[in-house]
């Protein structure tokens, strides 16, 4: 069996740099890796529209921001098959399935669903499209028969999900799907990079991110207004690292040769952190620090998108052929399903054959009887 992967992003806005460190960066590099016979990229329209029905043109308008920042950072449609999840209709087709296979109350135990319920106020409203996405996001996943999902921290209870459906599926109806791995940042700031405010999360509605799309000077407005330690206000106070948004973005950033081009009079991180506790290191001065990190992180992609940006209708060109592409894989998955299932009638010679003879030997009621005792 063949290493396959599947991920995506809702198109509710820019992707950010938390998008970058968390998912996006480490996909381009397993892109390259060279390890992975297909790669599916989705833009997750349909799910975007499950908290945002009243609002499809948000979800319209950032289809091709999404995709703009994905090629940016470097994924690549000769590597990468690159699609729009509403264009794929076998996806609803799965979906409606494997509802069968999955309780209520399990999607209420969802620990992900649970936090965004109360992160949106939903709590006596829910959208039933809402309520039921792991199961959408398990179809995404099989339809594509994915064996690795690169996905942020807060998406593992989705994997775990899509895998007891996974297994429901296979036990009832025989082996078909593929069970994923979910894989993670293996740096754990990685996971939440928290917002310039030092607010655990990045939101657009908050104002404090910072998006793969912002310019030099925004990024730099943005770094040199961080959130760091209150209480750090003299240079020559200790300054503490917790919650000191400027720490943990360098957590994410930095690498040791960083501190030989832009900081040559520290050997590594650590020492930058030990100075700044003890005192004598200025808040300044390791925001410089972190911008320089950024901006040389932040500006080929920058550079890259000014140039996808003369090309939209290229880019347009792109999703529709990758989504031709990813439709064949989903169909090909579908007919597997429905042959388990065994509600492939048409194909099914053997069931017709049968009925025909229950009917010529006139044994049609005994057995009608027969499927109704069964039941009980
Ligand atoms: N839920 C993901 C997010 O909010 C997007 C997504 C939809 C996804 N379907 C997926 C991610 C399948 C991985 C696999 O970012």
């Amino acid at each position: 069996m063949g290493k396959i992967i599947l991920t995506g992003d809702r198109p509710t806005g820019r992707l950010h740099v938390g998008h970058y460190v968390g998912s996006l960066k480490r996909r381009v590099e397993l892109q390259n890796s060279g390890e992975y016979d297909k790669i599916f990229i989705m833009i997750a329209d349909a799910q975007a529209l499950t908290d945002n029905a009243d609002n499809p043109e948000k979800v319209r308008q950032n289809i091709i921001e999404v995709a703009l920042d994905y090629l940016s950072c470097g994924l690549d449609p000769a590597k990468s098959t690159l699609f729009i999840q509403s264009q794929i209709q076998e996806l609803a087709e799965l979906s409606f399935y494997y509802m069968n296979l999955v309780t209520v109350s399990r999607l209420q135990r969802n620990p992900t669903v649970k936090a965004e319920i109360q992160m949106r106020n939903f709590e006596t409203s829910i959208p039933v499209g809402f309520f039921t996405y792991p199961i959408s996001q398990a179809a995404d996943i099989t339809a594509f028969k994915a064996t690795t999902v690169p996905v942020g921290e807060d998406q593992l209870p989705m994997i775990e999900q899509c895998r007891e459906i996974v297994r429901k599926f296979n036990f009832v109806y025989g082996d078909t799907l593929v069970e994923p791995e979910a894989l993670i940042p293996q740096n754990e700031v990685c996971c939440r990079l928290p917002g310039t405010d030092g607010r655990a999360k990045m939101s657009k509605s908050l104002g404090n991110c910072i998006y793969l799309s912002d310019s030099a000077d925004e990024v730099r407005t943005k770094v040199m207004s961080m959130f760091t330690d209150p209480n750090h206000l003299k240079i020559t106070d200790p300054g503490s690292l917790e919650g000191n948004t400027v720490f943990t973005y360098l957590d994410a950033f930095s690498r040791p040769e960083h501190f030989e081009r832009y900081l040559p009079e520290y050997a590594n991180l650590d020492e930058l952190k030990g100075h700044y506790q003890r005192g004598g290191l200025g808040d300044v001065k390791v925001k410089k620090f972190l911008n320089a990190i950024m901006q040389e992180e932040l500006e080929p992609i920058r550079n890259r998108r000014k140039e996808l940006e003369r090309q939209i209708p290229d880019i347009y060109e792109i999703l529709k052929k990758g989504s031709e592409v990813a439709r064949e894989e989903a169909a090909a998955t579908v007919a597997e399903v429905k042959a388990a299932m065994r509600i492939n009638y048409f194909e099914d010679a053997a069931l017709i054959a049968e009925q025909a003879d229950r009917y010529a030997a006139g044994t049609e009621n005994a057995l009608s009887c027969k499927i109704k005792c069964d039941k009980g």
